[in-house]
C-alpha cells in the first residue's frame, strides 16, 4: 500500500525514482508522483493510472536532476484521480511532501489552516500535513527540521513521509511511526523506500528507520533523531536480497514465478533448522522461548488472509502434536475486543510482510496483556518481526505477486517445525514419528515439484471453468483451510465469487447452490477423512455439480466417480497442505490469465495492507 522512493546524490534522480516505483508496484497502487528539484525550482508530475502513465506525463519535460522522490498512492483520503495524487506542494509550495500511512487527526488540523486564510487542492490528509510543517516553519523561525519535528508531535496517526523543500537542493527529511522507511546508505547517495526492493541494486547497506525517527540527510550527510530531538546511531544493515529475487525471471507473472519457486522456498525454510538423518530440529530465533512454547497453556495465532490460512493449518498441527489448544484469530477481531489473554499465554502473529496494520496492533495489544509474541514473518526487519519477544524467518524471498503463494507454504513450513519442536520438548512425540516427520518434512521439495509437473493438466482444467461465475471449494481437517486458501486465491486475481467451507458443512447451507453450472473442487486426499469426503463428493454429484478433485497418486476409485482429477503425491496427513494447495494455486493463476485479470496487482488490492 502506497509506496515511496526518494533519492539525492550524484545520479539522474528521475530515472531512478520511475524504476524505484516500478519495484514498488506490487504494493498496490492507483496513482503515482515525482517531485524534482533543479534550475527551475521545485516541479511536481503526478497522475492517476500506472507508473507508466507518470512517465508519458514527464516526456518533453526537464527532469534532469539529482534530487527528486516519488510515490505510488493507494487512495484512502479522496478518489484516485491527479490532483490526489502525492506529491502536494505546501500552501506557499516552499515543501513538497509524500506519505504512506494517514494522519487521523488532519481534520482539526486543516480546520486551524483555514481560519489562517489556507486553501487546499486535494482531499488528501497528506497535504493538511505539509501545510501544517510549513506554517510551522514560516511562523517559528526555525529549520525545517524542527517544524517536521513539532508538526509530528501533533499529528496522530500512522505515517512514513519524505520531504524536499526549494531552499535546500541537497536535504531530504523523513520519518516514519507505523509504516516502514527504508534507508539506503551509498557512497555519497542516499536512497529512500518503503522497502528495499528500489534500493538493493545500488546499495546493500541499509538503516530501517524506527517509530518515531526522522532521518535528515543534508549535505551528504545523514543525521537521525527522535520526535524529542534525541540523536541516535542508526545500525547499518547488510541486506541479501538479490536483484534476480526480485525480477520475473522469464516467468510471465511474478505470481507463477513464485508458485514454481516452492520446492526451493520451503527448502529455505527448512535450511539449517532441520536434520532428519541425525533426527535433530533447531530453530535458532526461539531457541530461549522453546520451554515457554512447550510449557503454554493455549496459543492464540493472529493473522490476516492467507497468513490467517495458515494460522488455522497451524492449529491442527500444534494441537495434533504438542496437545496445545489453539484459538486462531483474525488479526481486525482480535484487536477491537477486549480478548481474554492469561499468564503462559503465547499469541503468535503471522505476516509475510510483517507491516500489516491489523496484525501489527493485535500485537500491541496482547503485548500490554502480558502475551509472550512470537512472530512468524517472511520481510527480514520488518515492523512485526521486531515488535515480536521471539520467532523464525520464514525465508520464502521476496514475494512480489499480491496474491500470497510461496509465502503461505513458508509459513506452513516453519509454524509445524515449530510444533515439533514444541511437541518433542513437551514429550508428546514419539521419537519415531518426530524422526519420520523430519524426513517426510525434507522429501517435501520434490513433492511439491511433481504437482507442477501437472501443470499443463491444470492448465487444460482452467480453460473448461473460465467463464464459471462461481466456485465451492471443499476440504476436511487440515485441508479445510486449503479450501479456503483456494478459494481466496481465485477470488482475488480472477474476480470470480468462490467459498471455501469444510466438505461436511456443505449440507448445512451451500448444498442449495449445487446444480450443473457449479464447479466444486474437492481436496479428496487419501486420509483419515478420505471416505467421509467421498461421501460428500456423492452428495454433490447427486446434484448434477461438476466436481474438480485433487486425489492422492493411485487413487483408482475416484477417477471414474468426478469429472476431473489433479493427482498429488502420497504425503503425511500432517504435511498435507504443504503440496494440496499448489495445485489450487495453479487453477486459480490459469483461469485468472485466461480472463485476461492483472495477475500481479489485482484491482483495489495492496501487497502490504498498512492502513486498518
Ligand atoms: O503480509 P501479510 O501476510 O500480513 O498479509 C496478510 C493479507 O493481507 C494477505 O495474506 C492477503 O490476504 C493476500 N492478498 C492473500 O493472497
Amino acid at each position: 500500500m502506497c509506496g515511496i522512493v526518494a533519492y539525492v546524490g550524484h545520479r539522474e534522480a528521475c530515472p531512478l525514482v520511475i524504476k524505484g516505483l516500478k519495484r514498488l508496484e506490487y504494493r498496490g497502487y492507483d496513482s503515482a508522483g515525482v517531485a524534482l528539484m533543479n534550475g527551475q525550482g521545485l516541479k511536481i508530475y503526478k497522475k492517476k493510472g500506472k507508473v507508466v502513465a507518470l512517465e508519458q506525463e514527464l516526456d518533453g519535460k526537464e527532469i534532469h536532476a539529482t534530487i527528486g522522490m516519488g510515490h505510488t498512492r493507494w487512495a484512502t483520503h479522496g478518489e484516485p484521480n491527479d490532483v490526489n495524487a502525492h506529491p502536494h506542494y505546501s500552501f506557499h509550495r516552499k515543501l513538497a511532501i509524500i506519505h504512506n500511512g494517514i494522519i487521523e487527526n488532519y481534520a482539526a488540523i486543516k480546520q486551524a489552516l483555514l481560519k489562517k486564510g489556507h486553501t487546499f487542492t486535494s482531499e488528501t490528509d497528506t497535504e493538511v500535513l505539509g501545510q501544517f510543517i510549513e506554517d510551522i516553519w514560516e511562523n517559528n523561525g526555525g529549520s525545517l527540521e524542527e517544524a517536521v519535528r513539532l508538526a509530528l508531535q501533533e499529528g496522530v496517526g500512522a505515517y512514513a513521509i519524505v520531504i524536499m523543500s526549494e531552499a535546500d537542493p541537497t536535504q531530504l527529511i523523513a520519518a516514519r511511526k507505523g509504516s516502514p522507511l527504508v534507508i539506503g546508505v551509498g557512497d555519497n547517495e542516499f536512497f529512500l523506500a518503503s522497502d528495499a526492493t528500489p534500493i538493493v541494486e545500488y546499495t546493500k547497506d541499509v538503516i530501517y528507520l524506527n517509530d518515531y525517527e526522522i532521518a535528515v540527510i543534508k549535505n551528504g550527510e545523514l543525521k537521525v533523531v527522535t520526535l524529542d530531538n534525541t540523536t541516535t546511531t542508526p545500525y547499518v544493515h547488510k541486506v541479501e536480497l538479490e536483484l534476480e529475487a526480485i525480477e520475473k525471471g522469464g516467468f510471465d507473472h511474478f505470481m507463477l514465478k513464485e508458485i514454481f519457486e516452492q520446492p526451493r522456498s520451503i527448502a529455505d525454510s527448512m535450511r539449517g533448522r532441520v536434520q532428519a538423518d541425525a533426527g535433530t530440529l533447531q530453530l535458532g530465533g526461539l531457541r530461549d522461548y522453546l520451554d515457554k512454547l512447550a510449557k503454554s497453556k493455549r496459543i492464540v495465532i493472529v493473522g490476516c488472509g492467507t497468513s490467517w490460512h495458515a494460522g488455522l493449518v497451524a492449529e491442527y498441527i500444534f494441537e495434533e502434536l504438542a496437545r496445545i489448544p489453539v484459538e486462531v484469530e483474525y488479526a481486525s477481531e482480535f484487536r477491537y475486543r477486549n480478548p481474554i489473554i492469561k499468564e503462559g499465554d503465547i499469541v503468535i502473529a503471522i505476516s509475510q510482510s510483517g507491516e500489516t496494520a491489523d496484525t501489527l496492533a493485535a500485537i500491541e495489544l496482547a503485548k500490554s496483556k502480558g502475551a509472550t509474541i512470537f512472530g512468524v514473518c517472511n520481510v527480514v526487519g520488518s515492523s512485526i518481526a521486531r515488535a515480536t519477544d521471539a520467532g523464525a524467518y520464514t525465508h520464502a524471498g521476496p514475494e512480489i505477486g499480491v496474491a500470497s503463494t510461496k509465502a503461505f507454504t513458508a509459513q506452513v513450513t516453519v509454524l509445524t517445525l515449530m510444533a515439533l519442536a514444541a511437541a518433542k520438548r513437551k514429550g508428546t512425540i514419539s521419537d519415531s514419528l518426530f524422526r519420520q516427520l523430519l524426513a517426510e518434512m525434507e522429501s517435501i521439495p520434490a513433492k511439491v515439484e511433481k504437482v507442477l509437473q501437472a501443470a499443463d493438466k491444470i492448465k487444460e482444467i482452467a480453460y473448461i471453468f473460465t467463464y464459471a461465475r462461481n466456485f465451492i471449494y471443499l476440504g476436511r481437517g487440515l485441508n479445510f483451510p486449503v479450501a479456503l486458501e483456494g478459494a481466496l486465491k481465485l477470488k482475488e486475481i480472477s474476480y470470480i465469487h468462490a467459498e471455501g467451507y469444510p466438505a461436511a458443512e456443505m449440507k448445512h447451507g451451500p448444498i442449495a447452490l449445487i446444480d450443473e453450472d457449479m464447479p466444486v473442487v474437492v481436496i479428496a486426499t487419501k486420509d483419515s477423512s478420505y471416505e467421509k469426503v467421498v461421501s460428500n463428493i456423492q452428495e454433490v454429484k447427486a446434484r448434477k455439480g461438476r466436481v474438480i478433485a485433487i486425489t492422492t497418486e493411485g487413487d483408482t476409485h475416484l477417477p471414474g466417480m468426478v469429472d476431473f482429477t489433479i493427482e498429488i503425491p502420497k504425503v503425511h496427513e500432517v504435511l498435507m497442505p504443504l503440496v494440496s494447495v499448489v495445485p489450487l494455486q495453479l487453477l486459480a493463476y490459469d483461469i485468472a490469465v485466461m480472463r485476461g485479470r492483472n495477475v500481479d496487482q489485482p484491482r483495489n488490492l495492496a501487497k502490504s495492507v498498512t492502513v486498518e
